[in-house]
């Protein structure tokens, strides 16, 4: 006999970047969902778009089963925002448009509730819909690690596995060359991934996009690195990181400078740097979207299965409205409203710049 639960129809997408984990996540919702609860589970395509377009289909336990380590999402993703193309398509009414469009369809399918599983923003916009009269549920994923309400998210584990394993194979070719690599990480505005892999890999210098470096700082570490005899040395530097003199620029004209440089992107621009005050020879690496893609480590495997598992006991009691979140050793939940329209950057005090400086590391300053 399948337990009492408040929740009958719900939906389910995946909305903003894709990263390891998405579909563990999506099984630990959908299995007790539906093999404990008898729920029906409707999965939307592309995150957001699905729910305006209504392309969505119903989910049965072979859509569920078997998924536990694939990487990227069965039910695909998109960086859709609804709210925002609200008030840019002021004119046209584009943005509301999709709202109507996503509260008709959830009515239309019968839904009870909405399950979300994204960032920031897509936590932002379940939070926006929630206002709008939907029962809205959030679980976090993302490699950067940076939303505000949970201690970690899943994703982010498995890109520090594939990063640091980066960082380990360019140490073995910076040091049969003699040459500073640099290599650029996710993170635009959160520096998580490169603090912590920056610690893992035995970065020599780390930079975050929370504290502007100063280009004579590193070329007095690395040069003071190879007086010390070692002719290498690693720059792990998060996608977001800037110079102290870019940090005063407002972002427009840091973009339009960025341009007129010509750099393709921020490691480039330091191996740039590197080479002229130093005279070292230097090399850019760009991660990108390895970082992203393939199986969810263990610990993320662990964490969206968690997560998933306490969204579903959210549905069965009906309380909406939540994101389901990691406190300390427990999985809990928050309101909505909690993520909503915030980044979690990493604090100046953070034990683990104490920790990088501590073994040697650089962080630009
Ligand atoms: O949100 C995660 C993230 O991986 C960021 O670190 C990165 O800047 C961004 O996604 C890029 O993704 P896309 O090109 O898919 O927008």
């Amino acid at each position: 006999m399948k337990s009492a639960t408040v929740t009958k129809t719900f939906g389910i997408l995946t909305a903003g970047g894709d990263c390891p984990g998405l579909n563990a996540a999506i099984r630990g919702v959908c299995r007790p969902a539906y093999d404990r609860y008898g729920m029906r589970i409707v999965g939307i395509s592309n995150g957001y778009r699905g729910l305006i377009e209504n392309y969505t289909r119903l989910l049965r336990p072979e859509d569920f089963w078997g998924i536990l380590t694939r990487g990227g999402t069965i039910l695909g993703a998109s960086r859709e925002k609804p709210f925002k193309s609200r008030s840019k398509d002021a004119d046209n009414n584009l943005g509301e448009y999709k709202v109507a469009a996503i509260k008709e369809n959830y009515r239309a399918l019968g839904l009870d509730c909405l399950v979300v599983v994204g960032g920031n923003g897509t936590n932002t916009t379940g939070w926006r819909l929630s206002r709008e009269g939907l029962n809205v549920v959030g679980l976090p994923k993302t490699i950067d690690n940076d939303i505000v309400g949970t201690d970690r998210s899943f994703g982010f584990d498995s890109a520090l596995a594939i990063a640091t394993e980066a960082i380990d194979r360019l140490h073995s070719t910076a040091q049969s060359h003699n040459r500073v690599m640099v290599i650029e990480l996710m993170g635009h505005k959160a520096g998580w991934l490169a603090l912590y892999a920056g610690v893992a890999g035995g970065g020599d210098v780390i930079l975050l996009p929370e504290m502007p470096y100063d280009i004579t700082a590193i070329a007095r570490h690395l040069e003071e690195r190879a007086r010390g005899g070692k002719s290498f040395s690693i720059v792990v530097a998060a996608e977001g990181a800037l110079s102290k003199e870019e940090a005063l620029l407002d972002k427009k004209e840091r973009k339009r400078r960025r341009q007129e440089e010509g750099s393709p992107s921020i490691a480039y621009r330091i191996a740039r740097e590197i080479e002229r005050t130093t005279g070292m020879e230097t090399r850019a690496t760009v991660l990108g979207y390895t970082q992203r893609g393939g199986i969810p480590s263990a610990s993320d495997r662990i964490l969206a299965t968690s997560l998933g598992t306490a969204a579903a006991e959210l549905l069965a009691q009906g309380r909406y409205g939540r994101m389901v979140c990691i406190s300390g050793n427990s999985v809990d939940s928050v309101s909505l409203e909690t993520p909503a329209e915030k980044i979690k950057t990493v604090p100046p005090d953070h034990y683990m710049i104490d920790t990088a400086t501590a073994v040697g590391a650089c962080m630009g300053i």
